[in-house]
């Protein structure tokens, strides 16, 4: 079988989120993720044995988030060096597997390189597996590094632009030890107020339709005892207006060159918002979110999601309504079309910042992010 679940017992350390783990028990190496679609009701492992299992994974999103979604890239490469498949068409199918997270392509090559690398220099295939598996475990390490970096260059930039301290925080989507090697992105911003006493509230969007806030954010912000509420996403307008919202931190799935950043779908909205109301709209993502190659927001593929995840309550809304997974229940007209972008894009000026592990950008101009990743490369 390709793929098993197993409810597993999660730490109650806030940052120790299994999110994804190489195993290698007698019967052969495997991929475990922690099943986003179930949460926050069970804790149970999705365990793939093969690369068409982690595609679906990805695809259903039990395995979601840009930085975690290039881990599980790399590692899916590894996987089918270790288990002997075809290396080349696993490193196609899973890069394909969704299209905006640039992560995504970027873990996979990372991988892959190794591979290849591996067998131009001789080595045998064995090694050549191990060379992947290595290159997929310092991608994860080096993740978990740079989320450090930035909640600290994150938390040093909130205080400079709300020096009265006692931050009230909105967010969107869901960036933390879910899709990290490490604590997240902006999450482990909001967290690292939280530890020094400097968060008051993160407001929770709930992120229509697959509700990774809700589900998730809340699950993580709870597990944190972090004050946190949860609100639809249409009522942020009215929370900006009652002068509630100190400070917007999101992530991001791609920042194109010009600084362009594709992020869950409602990022764009709550940037306008912020703009008109004079709050800070920061972006935290760690270089590897960066591409230069995307030249600017128009250019990047926003991924189209069915239409039933806005027309029917599926799962992994009905796991959470209690409803067997995979039933959907109707909330509009049979037969009614829906228009279903999984991500939106908000252009450069209305982002006060991006906060990367190399430090913060602002403005955010083209240049500023070409000498970020010249940097990048250098250090
Ligand atoms: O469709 P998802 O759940 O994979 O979308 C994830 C997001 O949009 C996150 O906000 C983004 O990946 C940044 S997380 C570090």
């Amino acid at each position: 079988m390709s793929e098993q679940s197993a409810r597993i017992a999660v730490g109650a350390e806030p940052s120790m989120l299994p999110s994804i783990r190489w195993d290698e028990p007698p019967e052969g190496p495997v991929l475990a993720l922690l099943d986003q679609t179930r949460l926050p009701g069970e804790e149970t492992e999705r365990v793939c044995t093969d690369v068409p299992a982690l595609v679906r994974a990805i695809r259903e999103l039990a395995v979601r988030g840009a930085p975690l979604l290039g881990i599980a890239g790399a590692y899916g490469v590894a996987l089918a060096a270790v288990r002997g498949y075809d290396v080349e068409d696993a490193a196609e199918q899973l890069a394909g597997a969704r299209p905006t997270a640039v992560n995504l392509g970027y873990g996979v090559r990372r991988a892959r390189d190794a591979y290849r690398a591996a067998l131009e220099a001789d080595a045998d295939l064995a090694r050549a597996a191990a060379a992947a598996l290595a290159e997929a475990r310092a991608l994860h390490r080096e993740d978990a590094e740079a989320s450090a970096r930035m909640a600290a260059f994150g938390l040093s930039l909130l205080d400079e632009l709300l020096p009265g301290g006692g931050h009230r925080i909105l967010t969107h989507c869901n960036t933390g030890a879910l899709v990290s090697g490490g604590e997240g992105t902006a999450f482990a911003v909001a967290l690292s107020a939280h530890r020094v006493g400097r968060l008051r509230r993160l407001w929770v969007d709930e992120t229509r339709p697959l509700l990774q806030g809700a589900r998730l954010t809340a699950y993580e912000a709870a597990r944190s005892g972090m004050a946190y509420t949860v609100l639809t996403d249409n009522a942020a307008g009215s929370l900006f207006a009652a002068g509630e919202v100190d400070a917007v931190l999101i992530g991001a799935d791609r920042i194109a060159a010009d600084g362009s950043v594709a992020n869950k779908v409602g990022s764009y909205p709550l940037a306008v918002l912020a703009k008109y109301h004079h709050v800070p709209f920061v972006v935290v993502a760690p270089t590897t979110t960066v591409d230069l190659d995307t030249p600017d927001g128009a250019a990047i593929e926003v991924e189209q999601r069915p239409g039933q995840e806005v027309t029917e309550l599926t799962a992994p809304q009905a796991a959470v309504a209690g409803a067997e997974k995979g039933g959907g229940v109707p909330v509009a007209p049979l037969g009614s079309q829906a228009y279903n972008p999984a991500f939106d894009i908000t252009p450069p000026e209305l982002v006060t910042a991006v906060v990367t592990e190399r430090g913060v950008l602002s403005p955010v101009t083209r240049d500023g992010i070409a000498q970020l990743c010249v940097r990048s490369r250098q250090g």
